[in-house]
C-alpha cells in the first residue's frame, strides 16, 4: 500500500511516498533557510508563500523519485496540525485537492505523533508503552505512548521550545540560522562544565519545562562580559539543555516503569542528547530509539509513515478538514 505524505507545518515544504508505513520509496524535502536566515527565525507570511511556489515541485519530485504515479497511491496524509496557520494551509489544500482528484482517502495527521513514529521507518520497533519526547524548533514535550493513536501528554515546555532556545541563543552569538547545528559543532570545542547556567523548576508540573531563563541567563553572561570564550558557552548552554531533557525523560520513565524511550524532532540531531540519553536509560535497561539524523528535522516520510497505522485504523478524514495551528 503506498502512501503520499505531505508536510508544511513550519519552513520545510516536504512530500514522500512510503509503501506499507515502513520503506521509504522518496523523501524530498526543500528548505527554506536561506529565505529565514536573515531574520535569525521563521517569517510566517514568508514561509507561507515559499510553500505556495515548492509545493507542486516538490510532490512531483517524490512521485519521480519513487517511479510512481499518482494513480498508484493508495491515499493521500497530510499534516493538518500543530504549525503556522499559512503554512499549514498550503500543505492541507493540496492533500484535499489530490485526495478529490484522485479519488482517495485523505488521513490527517500530527506532526508531533509523525515525529515519534520517525525511527520506526529505519527498521526500528519500539516496544509500547513507552515514554515519547519530542524536543524541536515548536515543541518540547514528553509524552506517554500507551499505543499508537493513544497518548498522554505529561509535560510541556511553558515558554520557548528547545529548539527555540538554540537558535535564539544563536542569535545572541551571532552564530547564524539554524542555531542547533552550529552550537552542537561549536560545543565540541569547548568545555561544558565552564558555565553553569540555571536549569528551570517548574510550580506547574515537574515534566514541564521552561528554557526561555536559560536564553536570559546566556545575554546576561554576554552583557557582563567582556571577553568570552564561544565554545564554552555553546558547550555549557547546550549541556543545560540535554541535562534538563534527560532527567525528565529519565524520571518519567522510571515512574512509568517501561523499557522504552522514543525520540522525535529536530533537536534530536543534537550528537550529546542522542549520545547522554542512550546512556542515562541504558544502565536502566532502558532502550532509547532514535531516528537517524535525517528522519529528525521536518520530513513528510513519517506523515505518510503514521498514516499507515490510521488509515488501517479507519482514521480518514473529510474534505472539509481544516488545519489546526496550535494542539494544546
Ligand atoms: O523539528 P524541526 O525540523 O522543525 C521545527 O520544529 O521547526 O526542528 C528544527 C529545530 C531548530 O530549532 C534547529 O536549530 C534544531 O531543530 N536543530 C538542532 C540540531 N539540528 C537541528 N538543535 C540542536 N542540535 C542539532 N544538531
Amino acid at each position: 500500500m503506498y502512501i503520499l505524505g505531505i508536510d508544511t507545518s513550519c519552513d520545510e515544504t516536504a512530500a514522500s511516498v512510503v509503501a506499507d508505513g515502513k520503506e521509504i520509496l522518496s523523501n524530498i524535502v526543500s528548505s527554506q533557510i536561506d529565505i529565514h536566515s536573515q531574520f535569525g527565525g521563521v517569517f510566517p507570511e514568508l514561509a507561507s508563500r515559499a510553500h505556495i511556489s515548492f509545493i507542486i515541485p516538490v510532490i512531483e519530485e517524490a512521485m519521480r523519485e519513487a517511479s510512481l504515479k499518482l494513480s498508484s497511491m493508495s491515499a493521500v496524509a497530510v499534516t493538518y496540525t500543530p504549525g503556522l496557520i499559512g503554512s499549514l494551509l498550503i500543505g492541507v489544500s493540496a492533500g484535499k485537492a489530490i485526495a478529490y482528484a484522485m479519488n482517495i482517502p485523505l488521513i490527517h495527521v500530527n506532526h508531533l505523533e509523525a515525529h515519534l513514529y520517525a525511527c520506526c521507518l529505519d527498521g526500528q520497533s519500539p516496544k509500547l508503552p513507552g515514554i515519547g519526547v519530542i524536543v524541536s524548533g515548536g515543541e518540547t514535550s514528553l509524552i506517554y505512548i500507551k499505543q499508537w493513536g493513544e497518548y498522554e501528554l505529561m509535560g510541556r515546555t511553558q515558554d520557548d521550545a528547545a529548539g527555540e532556545a538554540f537558535d535564539k541563543v544563536a542569535k545572541l552569538l551571532q552564530l547564524g540560522y539554524p542555531g542547533g547545528p552550529i552550537i552542537d559543532r561549536l560545543s565540541t570545542e569547548g568545555n561544558p562544565y565552564a558555565l553553569k547556567f540555571p536549569m528551570a523548576q517548574i510550580k506547574a508540573g515537574k515534566y514541564h519545562f521552561s528554557f526561555s531563563g536559560l536564553k536570559t541567563a546566556v545575554r546576561n553572561y554576554l552583557k557582563t562580559n567582556d571577553s568570552v570564550n564561544i565554545n564554552d558557552i555553546a558547550a555549557s548552554f547546550q549541556e543545560t539543555v540535554v541535562k534538563t531533557v534527560w532527567t525528565k525523560t529519565i524520571r518519567i520513565a522510571r515512574e512509568r516503569q517501561v523499557s522504552s524511550i522514543i525520540l522525535g524532532g529536530g533537536v534530536v540531531a543534537n550528537k550529546r542528547l542522542r549520545e547522554k540519553l542512550s546512556q542515562e536509560a541504558n544502565v536502566l535497561g532502558i532502550k532509547t530509539y532514535i531516528p537517524p539524523i535525517k528522519l529528525c528535522t521536518d520530513n513528510a516520510a513519517m506523515v505518510a509513515g503514521i498514516a499507515y497505522i490510521n488509515y488501517k485504523k479507519k482514521q480518514v478524514a473529510p474534505l472539509s478538514l481544516d488545519p489546526v495551528p496550535k494542539l494544546w
